[in-house]
């Protein structure tokens, strides 16, 4: 199998997590023969290419993170760009995000089945994950704790071209956290979190508080 690898993240890939886990994804998925062609969204110079790639591969997979719930804006400028297949072309999904909790994803999840059948092709499937937040800011030894599962996952798909196994369903971790959890995530985020997250503003050069409200 040939497959055309779309990363639909808005950043460079230099910066992309999505672009980090497709790294350990493809190691895996490689490892049967399989080989791939990958493109990235973020680079507008490349959207004739992916574009003709769109039209002339029959194994695609898009590689996307959540943004703001839903599908980056930018991904959804692309895909309002291409013309529908209708030529019994396979697409399947890398759905990703920070935050750790399989349910926030089920809505973007559901949306990818529908823009399958709206771009002509028969769906394989969306490999839900979340709890990547992490990547960008980690050291290598970190970044490969939360990037090396995928490369199972890579394995997973070449086997089987789609994310419809009991693996890839359970690989997307818990569904919704309980109670306890819940409560403790609550007070790290007021307290310690808070403190980092206001490090983190600071060190990417920002001068005003984390509630500061220009537009109010
Ligand atoms: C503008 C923006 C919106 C985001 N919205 C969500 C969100 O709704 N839920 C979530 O879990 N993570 C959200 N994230 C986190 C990203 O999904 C996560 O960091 C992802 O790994 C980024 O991948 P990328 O670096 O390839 O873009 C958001 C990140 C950004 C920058």
């Amino acid at each position: 199998m040939h497959v055309l690898i779309i990363n639909g993240s808005p950043r460079v890939k230099k910066y992309s997590n999505t672009d980090k886990i497709l790294e350990k994804f493809t190691q895996g998925m490689c490892e049967n023969g399989t080989t791939f062609e990958q493109y990235e969204v973020s680079d507008k110079a490349q959207w004739d290419s992916i574009r003709e790639a769109f039209n002339k591969n029959k194994n695609i997979l898009i590689a996307l993170p959540l943004y703001v719930e839903c599908i980056p804006g930018l991904l959804m400028e692309f895909l309002e760009t291409l013309t529908p297949k209708n030529d019994g072309s396979k697409i399947a999904f890398i759905l990703q995000s920070g935050f750790a909790e399989g349910i926030q994803l089920r809505c973007g999840e559901a949306y990818l089945e529908i823009l399958a059948g709206k771009l002509g092709c028969e769906y394989k499937g969306t490999l839900v994950k979340g709890d990547n937040f992490s990547i960008r800011f980690v050291d290598d030894k970190m970044k490969n704790k939360v990037t090396n599962p995928y490369t199972e996952m890579g394995r997973e798909f070449a086997a089987k071209e789609d994310f419809n196994s009991e693996a890839c369903k359970k690989f997307t971790g818990p569904e919704i956290f309980p109670p306890h959890v819940r409560l403790l995530i609550g007070i790290l985020f007021r307290f310690p979190a808070r403190k980092g997250f206001k490090m983190l503003a600071k060190n990417l050069g920002c001068e005003q508080p984390l509630d500061y409200k220009p537009y109010s």
